[in-house]
């Protein structure tokens, strides 16, 4: 289990991303421009048009998600079917079996209306003692959206959204005593940190028999494709375009989908990374200007990704459902 804040600061993800893609695109370091993951979700200075942009953030992914729960071919094969929806369902029942009866909160990192709704109204309908639901989010455009929707599902119990950074978040300061936490993490969130982070800030707002609610797209075993297809999607491609032009400003650029392998140091496994990259034509000739990376995610194999929450975070994984072509996985853990 790693603690060290001091081995988490030196375990940076964007600065590893930046080297492994200067590497295979053979320019310098210092060609290649990575907005903190953060930033690109947080609140704009005053008087920067950067409200709009946040807003564009949130709604891909809430369409997104509304997407592939509306998709019942999405994560199905020639072979076999099983959908991004059925994955979700049985993690779900592991989930509600898991708490034995027993009441929980509810707590959101990085909320989006479409794929919780689903959830909570899936755990209420199957017999959960949702008591509360809190969310926690940087970017203030969830706000609205994500707590009129949750009250639908949740009628009579507290719904709260506080816009803070997940680093923020203690154990302490997100419990009711006496009651267990139900913790979520979705959309391919925790492959934007380096794994000892994501651990040490687990860490931090997990407290004992919380279980922890993950999803991750992964390195499917017979085909990256999936991992193509999603970063070529026309949400991502905008995303891209839209985290392009709040860092950058307006720009002529290409667009790029990287897998990369990322030496993450330290005794960690050398793992994959997808990442989307606009390279930004220059006023002498295209591609002289800097490659601007949009967006960064570490993409596990099944195995891995079992063996890193264990591995990383006094963490026992209960439960790991994926889609029958292996692209995406809903992890149940327990905190030990
Ligand atoms: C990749 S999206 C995933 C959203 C959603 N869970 C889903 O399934 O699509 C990440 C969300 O987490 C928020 N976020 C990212 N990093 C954060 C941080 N360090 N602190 C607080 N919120 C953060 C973003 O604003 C965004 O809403």
């Amino acid at each position: 289990m790693i603690r060290d804040v001091e081995t988490v600061r030196a375990t940076g993800l964007a600065g590893l991303v930046r080297d492994s893609l200067a590497k295979h695109l053979g320019v310098r370091p210092d060609d290649v421009v990575i907005p903190d993951n953060a930033e690109k979700y947080a609140e704009p200075v005053a008087g920067t048009s950067g409200g709009a942009a946040l807003r564009k953030i949130f709604e891909l992914m809430w369409g997104l998600n509304r997407a592939g729960l509306a998709d019942e071919s999405l994560g199905s094969t020639r072979y076999a079917r099983r959908s991004l929806r059925d994955a979700l369902r049985a993690v779900l029942d592991r989930t509600v079996s898991a708490m034995g009866g027993d009441a929980f909160e509810y707590l959101e990192l990085g909320p989006e209306p479409a794929k919780t709704t689903h959830i909570i109204d899936h755990l209420v309908r199957h017999g959960a003692d949702v008591r509360g639901y809190t969310a926690v989010d940087i970017n203030p455009y969830s706000r609205p959206a994500v707590v009129e929707h949750v009250r639908e599902v949740l009628p009579d119990r507290p719904v709260r959204f506080r816009q803070e950074l997940f680093a923020d978040v203690t154990a302490a300061r997100c419990h009711r005593p006496g009651v267990r936490n139900v913790v979520t993490m979705l959309g391919f969130e925790e492959g934007n940190d380096h794994p000892a982070a994501n651990a040490a800030m687990l860490d931090r707002i997990l407290a004992p028999g919380d279980l922890l609610l993950s999803e991750m797209q992964l390195l499917p075993r017979t085909s990256w494709l999936p991992i193509f297809e999603f970063y070529s999607s026309a949400p991502m491609r905008e995303f891209s375009e839209t985290v392009l032009a709040r860092h950058y400003g307006p720009a002529e650029s290409e667009y790029g989908i990287y897998l990369l392998p990322v030496a993450l140091g330290g005794g960690h496994r050398e793992t994959m990374v997808a990442v989307t990259a606009e390279s930004v034509r220059g006023p002498a000739r295209p591609g002289s200007g800097p490659i601007v990376v949009t967006n960064y995610c570490l993409k596990y194999g099944y195995d891995a990704y079992v063996r890193q929450r264990e591995e990383y975070g006094s963490m026992a994984v209960l439960a790991q459902e994926s889609t029958a072509d292996g692209s995406i996985v809903f992890q149940l853990s327990l905190k030990k």
